[in-house]
């Protein structure tokens, strides 16, 4: 091996195309998940508090939002839903009249190619805004994956083209793919957040997602930040249950984890930009102390060199925008 100075590393960085031609990440717009909020009403557009450029929409705003995010290339969008009545049930979560199975096949008319991924869980339509049904204060696991399967069957008959459930329930990946098969949706893949942590980083997504839980947290189904090996485990399970893609979620502090769980599965790998990682940026740049576009780059080409295949993030439309800016 040549050493200094026959060798020198700084020879492909002289010239700007020489280091395009030997960058070894680059974000695309095929990485690209966007995540959107449906709301009741019509003509709504309310910006989230705590997450600037972030807007709940209702289903009317939503499908010309739609339509912009497939004119610029972005290949999908995941939806959440925020609905009229929230109860003990979180019943109209798996309401085939609901919000989000609304949306959805409005957006799935109204648009051609856009690949439509439904979240699945309970937490934004629950009224103690809890992942699941309560006895006491605790989330009764196995009821709750019956009512999760529910609710992934009714969002894929009103057209999700695949379903991602966000509660960390034990089995509830088999559950939907028991069900979807049943009902003749062998086609539908699960995009399973299989590695969820109990993070700190969710907290403006509760302002978006009107989710925060009346009382406790998250920490007896959401895994603790302290664990790798644990998510080893977690990714196990679902992938034997029938998961199509994993997901680490959150991704920014999590990078270790994105990185042994394709390299030790080699699946399909999504990853979460989740709101506090994008309102952190939005924050500083605000106060004009970093680049935003700059560090919106940098974060999202660490995920992706980390080994996420897909990324899941608020900048989807900014990152577009950039992509097609730079070919000019
Ligand atoms: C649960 C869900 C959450 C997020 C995605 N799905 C919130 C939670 O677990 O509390 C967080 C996403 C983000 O912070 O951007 N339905």
């Amino acid at each position: 091996m040549a050493t200094f100075p026959i060798k020198r590393l700084r020879r492909l960085r002289y010239n700007p195309v020489v280091r395009d031609m030997v960058r070894e990440t680059q974000i695309s717009k095929n990485d690209l998940i966007y995540p959107l909020f449906v709301v009741p009403g019509t003509n709504v557009k309310k910006e989230v508090r705590s997450m600037p450029g972030v807007y709940q929409m209702s289903i009317d705003v939503l499908v010309e939002e739609c339509k912009e995010v497939e004119q610029l290339g972005i290949p999908a969008i995941i939806l959440f839903g925020i609905p009229e009545h929230k109860d003990e049930m979180g019943s109209e979560a798996y309401n085939p009249e609901g919000i989000v199975q609304r949306a959805v096949r409005e957006i799935k008319k109204n648009t051609s190619n856009l690949l439509v991924i439904t979240d699945v869980c309970m937490c934004e339509y629950t009224s103690h805004g809890h992942c699941g049904i309560l006895d006491g204060e605790k989330i009764l696991n196995d009821k709750t994956v019956e009512l999760l399967a529910k609710e992934a069957l009714t969002h894929v008959q009103a057209g999700a083209d695949i379903v991602a459930p966000s509660d960390m329930m034990d089995g509830r990946v088999l559950a939907i793919r028991k069900i979807l098969d049943e009902n003749g949706f062998i086609e539908i893949p699960i995009l399973s957040y299989a590695v969820k942590y109990a993070s700190g980083f969710y907290g403006p997504f509760r302002d978006a997602a009107e989710s925060a839980p009346a009382f406790g947290d998250r920490r007896s189904h959401q895994m603790d930040i302290a664990n790798a090996l644990e998510a080893l485990r977690e990714a196990e399970s679902d992938i034997e249950e029938g998961a199509d893609i994993i997901m680490v979620k959150p991704a920014g502090a999590y990078l270790d984890i994105i990185w042994r769980v394709k390299e030790k599965f080699g699946m399909p790998t999504a990853a979460y930009q989740v709101s506090g990682e994008y309102s952190m940026i939005k924050a500083a740049s605000k106060l004009g102390w970093i680049d935003e576009e700059r560090v919106m780059i940098e974060s999202l080409t660490a995920i992706k060199r980390a080994g996420a295949d897909m990324i899941l993030t608020y900048f989807a439309k900014d990152v577009a925008k950039y992509l097609d800016n730079k070919k000019k």
